[in-house]
């Protein structure tokens, strides 16, 4: 059937057969509007946090299950492409880069048994930037090589959501595999014209997000910014800088390291929409949680470019006639 579903474009018409997919570690689900997006059919997801999974059940109608340390794979239905944003704290600056003395750090193992278990014919995994050399790129290494030694052909890039489209500079690493082998995979190629950051602002923003009369001064006497509106970013040595764009959200920063216009801190729907996520995805938590559900986030055009390249290269094994 295999071949049937991927010799036409995804069609994502209501009942018409779709790819189907499996969102691991899935937080609110970026990797879930890029795989619709993309045509695709999620058929499972998975969260420990229980306010990711009632924002993902409301939006998506699925109810994920918890911890995936417990699911045995053959609970977990057949699907034809893998996507996991795996927990990246013990990667991350701002983590302190314990690695894998972290339990967090291990739980990559867990895809790789599930991919041992279902063999998916394509798999798309998302971290931060800082994986490529964390512990001397030994966990990249590991990833790739298990992905390899189980027969899949794999490649990496660190995209930048900034070269997608989205006013936020976010880098991460995406590790793409496939069953069908491909010489080139196909990347992006063109960056694409940032929307500008007035679409991304509320008009009137409620007054809670606005910051103190104290904490405003003091910001514009240290500095001046060059365009309006623009995002402040204050790094941790209080040198702050500016830029008509976000540096990345982040799940647990402190308060006010970024101010638009250097008076008040994003709304939760901003956040959401310079994550790439549409407006139709209804706030269902607090502001506290749907920040840190924000930060933890893949941007949804690079989860999409990842699921696009991986559709391209099954699509072309097929129509090919190569088969692996
Ligand atoms: C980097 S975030 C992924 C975010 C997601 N890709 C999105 O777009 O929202 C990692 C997620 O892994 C979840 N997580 C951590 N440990 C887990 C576990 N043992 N089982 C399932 N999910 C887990 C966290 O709650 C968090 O939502």
């Amino acid at each position: 059937m295999i071949d049937a579903l991927l010799s036409s474009p995804p069609r994502g018409m209501a009942g018409e057969d779709r790819l189907r997919c499996i969102d691991l570690f899935c937080g609110i689900g970026g990797f879930h509007t890029a795989a619709v997006n993309c045509g695709l059919e999620v058929v499972f997801a998975s969260d420990i946090d229980e306010e990711a999974r009632a924002a993902y059940r409301h939006n998506y109608g699925i109810e994920p299950v918890g911890d995936i340390v417990q699911v045995k794979a053959e609970d977990i239905p057949d699907h034809d492409i893998l996507l996991a944003g795996f927990p990246c704290q013990p990667f991350s600056i701002i983590g302190g880069m314990a690695g894998t003395e972290d339990a967090r750090g291990r739980l990559f193992l867990e895809i790789l048994r599930i991919v041992r278990a279902k063999r998916p014919r394509g798999i798309v995994l998302e971290n931060v930037k800082q994986l490529a050399t964390a512990q001397h790129g030994s966990v990249l290494r590991h990833i790739i090589d298990d992905l390899q030694d189980m027969g899949y052909t794999t490649d990496w890039r660190i995209l930048n959501a900034l070269d997608l489209g989205l006013p936020q500079k976010r880098e991460r690493v995406i590790i793409v595999a496939t069953l069908p082998k491909f010489d080139r995979f196909p990347w992006p190629t063109a960056k694409l014209p940032m929307k500008p950051l007035e679409e991304i602002l509320e008009k009137d923003p409620a007054s809670r997000f606005f910051v103190s009369e104290t904490i405003r001064a003091k910001r514009h006497a240290a500095h001046k910014a060059s365009v309006t509106p623009s995002v402040w970013h204050e790094n941790k040595a209080g040198h702050i800088s500016s830029y008509p764009y976000s540096c990345a959200l982040r799940a647990g920063a402190s308060y006010n390291y970024l101010l638009v216009n250097g008076e008040r801190r994003f709304t939760p729907r901003e956040m959401l929409r310079l994550q790439g996520f549409p407006d139709t995805f209804e706030i269902v938590s607090s502001d506290s949680q749907t920040r840190k559900q924000a930060g933890n986030a893949v941007p949804v055009p690079i989860a999409e470019a990842g699921i696009r390249g991986v559709l391209d290269v099954l699509r072309r094994s097929t129509t090919t006639g190569k088969r692996e």
